[in-house]
């Protein structure tokens, strides 16, 4: 064979090659490479998305510690009336690349599809909780044997369902826990539950503390808006409201915020109230206001705030208020309170919470409900971007109290 022959044939193979491996990708028959070291996999069972987002940085955190492939599980969702949550993928909303800068992950759905059949066989798959979960019916006569019954109730059921995942057997861990941060708990982690005997744990719950721990605040920044969420709170803002700086606000005041805020009077933090208060309460305890507040309260704070930004940006003065709420969005209680100072008050026409935040994310100024997951949210996105927010009643006027209290 010819030099020019052999570099001919050469360039056959390398051409059907690229063909091949095209055609593989069409087919969606792409390899996956496996990771020797394991996998994370979850259930976000508790609580709505601000909850489940606190969560997903602390599992995150947690896969890091033991060097397993996390796996990003959808959110959970709950709409008004059904039976079942519904499972969205993570990609809805936000950019899977920008967690792999942190960590190596992927989908729960690329999971299951292209991993799952050859590692974790159906049959043969455990599931993951600290202690004996109840089960939720006991038919007569049954004999229960302890379990962690991570498929009994709402959202437990239909999340799993999502990916027709059945457990065989359960796998108490306690006294393990998943304070990586604070002591070694990692490395008990890794040498009890290897890889090779164990190549996925499946938790029944996030691996995870809420409210989110103060190390893995910074995780947020691996949380990022998709172009299509990030371009349509950009076109809100642009076309929607008036041009000129915007303050955005979340009113937490539906019926269930109500009934949480009783639990004020016996504890020293509530949800997410360490984001204010701190986390050893270095800066406050908490107080009823801090949890649901009074219209006239909100709207003082409001006009403060103008003031305030006005004063600080006379070139840029504040021409609309932005409102994301969960109940009342007190819309004609704050256009009336605000127009004589020509501010403008708007909120989305259809409901959309994740809008909502996005939209938030970019307002000029954020003030949010301390005890809230869903402004803590927005808050640890407007701190990774070095943008300011302030929360409803906090600080605590002592002005006002000293003056009750006399
Ligand atoms: C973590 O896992 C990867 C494989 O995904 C492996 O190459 C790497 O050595 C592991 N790191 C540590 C510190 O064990």
């Amino acid at each position: 064979m010819t030099s020019q022959e052999t570099s001919r044939r050469m360039k056959v193979l390398l051409i059907l090659f690229c063909i091949s491996s095209i055609l593989l990708k069409i087919n969606g028959e792409e390899d996956y490479e496996l990771d020797p070291a394991g996998y994370l996999v979850y259930c976000p069972c508790m609580g709505r998305f601000g909850n489940q987002a606190d969560h997903l940085l602390g599992s995150l955190s947690f896969a890091k510690e033991l060097n397993r492939t996390f796996v990003i599980p959808p959110w959970v969702e709950y709409e008004k009336g059904a039976l079942k949550s519904k499972q969205v993928p993570y990609d809805t909303y936000f950019k899977v690349e920008s967690i792999q800068e942190y960590h190596k992950a992927i989908t729960m759905h690329d999971f299951m599809e292209n991993i799952a059949g050859k590692i974790w066989p159906e049959g043969q798959r455990t599931s993951f909780c600290y202690m004996e979960r109840k089960k939720l019916k006991v038919e007569p006569g049954e004999v229960v044997v302890p379990g962690c019954n991570a498929k009994d109730g709402n959202p437990f059921g239909p999340f799993w369902d999502t990916y027709n995942i059945d457990f065989k057997k359960s796998e108490f861990y306690a006294p393990l826990h998943f304070d990586v941060h604070n002591t070694i708990i990692g490395k008990k982690w890794q040498s009890k539950y290897q890889p090779h005997e164990w190549p996925v744990l499946a938790f029944a719950g996030a691996p995870a503390h809420f409210p989110v721990q103060l190390e893995n605040l910074e995780l947020q920044k691996y949380v990022q808006w998709n172009d299509e969420m990030a371009n349509k709170a950009k076109h809100y803002i642009k076309n929607v409201l008036p041009k000129g700086a915007f303050i955005g606000i979340h009113l937490r005041n539906g019926l269930d915020w109500v009934k949480a805020c009783e639990h004020i009077k016996d504890s020293k933090q509530l949800f997410s109230s360490p984001q204010c208060l701190g986390y050893n309460n270095e800066k406050g305890l908490l107080f009823r206001e801090l949890c649901f507040q009074t219209r006239e309260l909100i709207i003082r704070q409001i006009k403060r705030v103008v003031k305030k930004m006005n004063s600080n940006n006379p070139r840029n003065t504040i021409k609309s208020v932005f409102v994301a709420s969960d109940s009342n969005h007190l819309l004609p209680d704050l256009s009336q309170s605000l127009e004589r100072m020509k501010i403008t008050v708007h909120k989305l026409e259809e409901n959309n919470p994740h809008l909502d935040l996005a939209i938030l994310g970019l307002s000029n100024h954020f003030i949010g409900n301390c005890i809230s997951s869903f402004s803590a949210f927005v808050k640890r996105e407007r701190d990774i971007r070095g943008f300011p927010s302030s929360f409803f009643a906090y600080p605590k006027d002592t002005s006002r109290t000293k003056h009750e209290e006399l």
